[in-house]
């Protein structure tokens, strides 16, 4: 498989679109650290390219001296493309002289908890019962994950940054 990274850009909306509300149930992402609904499609980000078809996107904000990972997408899973969309935030993050590159996710996502920590990723906060408040946001957020986990809590991670 050839597997490329590049910006995303205006003529990707309609996939970009597809991919979070296939993923997500929509654009519409809730930002609880920020008290906002932000539409990540309209965030920048990378795609990554595999044999010519886009089977990742990686969105991400700039916010209060850091930047934000906001929604990550591997279409195949378990053929790098997740780390290499990650490389593409830490670099513009870098490039950027950021201290650390942060996200959020859920007390069910075993797998991309693993995956973040085994990137090298630090768990810093848990925000107990956040994603039940986010409901209020976004009633569309399911009850359960699909191993049966209940989705209740939002765990903060965060990666250092060489300056
Ligand atoms: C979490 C997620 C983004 C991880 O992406 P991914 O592309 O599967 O991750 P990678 O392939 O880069 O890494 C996962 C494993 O595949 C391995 N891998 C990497 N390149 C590989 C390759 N070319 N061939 C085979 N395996 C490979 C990695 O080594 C890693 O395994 P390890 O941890 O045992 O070393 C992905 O599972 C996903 O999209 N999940 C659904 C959406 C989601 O939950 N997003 C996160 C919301 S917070």
């Amino acid at each position: 498989m050839s597997l490329t990274v590049r910006p995303v850009t205006p003529g990707d909306v309609d996939r970009v679109v597809e991919i979070l509300t296939g993923s997500w149930g929509g654009t519409q992402v809730v930002m609880l650290a920020w008290g906002e609904v932000v539409d990540a499609s309209a965030l920048p980000g990378f795609v990554a390219v595999a044999d010519g078809e886009i089977a990742g996107l990686i969105t991400y904000a700039e916010r209060a001296g850091a930047v934000e990972i906001v929604t990550i997408d591997a279409l195949v899973q378990g053929a790098g493309i997740g780390r290499a969309l990650l490389d593409a935030v830490r670099e513009v993050a870098r490039e950027r002289g950021m201290p650390r590159l942060t996200l959020i996710t859920t007390n069910d996502n075993t797998r991309a908890l693993r995956f973040y920590q085994r990137y090298g990723f630090d768990l810093v906060a848990l925000h107990r019962d956040a994603v039940t408040r986010a409901r209020d946001l976004k009633p569309g957020i399911p009850l359960l994950s699909e191993d049966g986990i209940p989705i209740r809590h939002e765990l903060e991670l965060e990666l250092p940054l060489d300056s």
